[in-house]
């Protein structure tokens, strides 16, 4: 099974190679990040998106942004370096996986020693391991979920936590990649998840490629197909996880887990270590981001509210950790009550 890549290095290693995830599913464009605005707006305006794969980005953008500087002073690397990471961690403010990521590249930077060309060259391959690292914890967390489906399990999910989420095979759709490949068939239901819809153009386009069941449905209709047709099991991604188990993701996803309680259904959530943040006690610290009202108003160009409406447009919720029924990481499933160090 041939797992899409939906961040790399460009060919020349002097860009961030991404798959412009806003045009999707109609069109398959790749496109090269070279210059912090590129990169700033690309992730504000998820051409490249998903906790994993922004953080992923943030840290090889910070690369490509600052080696045509190389050649300057070691003091005004490290100031310029501290000056891309600042404003590409402004980008976007819920998912922990970028300030993790940029956190751990300007202490790469502090701690290399020689001038600007070795402080690059450190941070090229600082990247390069944390986009190594997901992807091995990306397999992890697939090798670990498969076993709780059943054969022929029948999974719904919430917005995309797939392969072009991550830097590997994703972390709710690992389960259900790693137990496809091991011949257990299941079928995948996903909300389409407004108002960007990753849920049908993205989630639906990676299984449908991968030759994975998928079904489309609108967010209000979780709780008929529970009751109608019956669901084994809901899994979806993080943004952040608080360290008494508290779940930022995808809008809709705490309205997904109270309507999985409320019809028996485990409600698991799939993310990597980087994605646990312990310096978080709960999910009211979370600061949620607040979107566009005409990604609510406008769907393409057609207009779906009269003019002048007020708009709520949280683009994450919190889902309390006593709905959560299990995490599962690269380090195991774990249970509640929850406590991440
Ligand atoms: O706004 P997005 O598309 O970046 O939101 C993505 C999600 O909420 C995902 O579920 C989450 O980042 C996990 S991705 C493995």
């Amino acid at each position: 099974m041939q797992i899409i890549e939906s961040v790399r290095w460009s060919d020349d290693g002097l860009g961030v190679r991404i798959i412009d995830q806003r045009l999707l599913p109609a069109q398959f464009v790749e496109c090269d990040l070279r210059t912090l605005d590129a990169v700033i707006d690309a992730i504000c305006t998820l051409a490249v998106r998903g906790a994993p794969a922004i953080g992923i980005a943030g840290a090889m953008g910070l690369v490509a942004v600052l080696a045509p500087h190389a050649n300057e002073s070691r003091e005004r690397i490290l100031a310029r370096a501290r000056e891309i990471g600042a404003a590409i961690r402004a980008t976007r403010p819920t998912a922990v996986n970028l300030p993790w990521a940029l956190d751990r590249m300007l202490r790469c930077a502090e701690r290399t020693n020689g001038d600007g060309e070795a402080i690059v060259a450190a941070l090229r391959d600082e990247a390069t391991s944390i986009l190594d690292e997901d992807r091995a914890m990306c397999r992890r967390i697939g090798e670990y979920g498969a076993p709780l489906l059943r054969a022929g399990a029948r999974v719904l999910t919430h917005c995309n936590a797939g392969a072009l989420a991550t830097g590997g095979i994703g972390t709710a759709l690992a389960p259900i990649y790693v137990a496809a490949v091991g011949g257990n068939s299941v079928e995948v239901f996903v909300d389409e998840s407004r108002p960007l819809l990753q849920g049908s153009r993205l989630t639906a386009w990676e299984l449908q490629r991968a030759g994975i069941s998928i079904t489309v449905l609108t967010d209000g209709m979780a709780a008929s197909l529970m009751r109608e047709r019956g669901i084994d099991l809901c899994i979806v991604g993080a943004d952040r996880i608080a360290a008494n188990g508290d779940v930022a993701n995808k809008i809709g996803t705490y309205n997904l887990a109270i309507t999985a309680r409320y019809h028996g259904v485990p409600f698991v959530v799939a993310a990597p270590s980087s994605t646990l943040d312990s310096a978080t006690a709960s999910g009211a610290e979370i600061v949620i981001e607040q979107r566009s009202a005409l990604e609510v108003t406008q769907v393409g160009a057609k207009r779906t509210a009269p003019d002048g409406v007020c708009i709520y447009n949280p683009a994450f919720d919190v889902t309390p950790a006593e709905l959560v029924t299990a995490i599962i990481t690269d380090q195991g499933i774990h249970r509640p009550p929850y406590r991440f160090s």
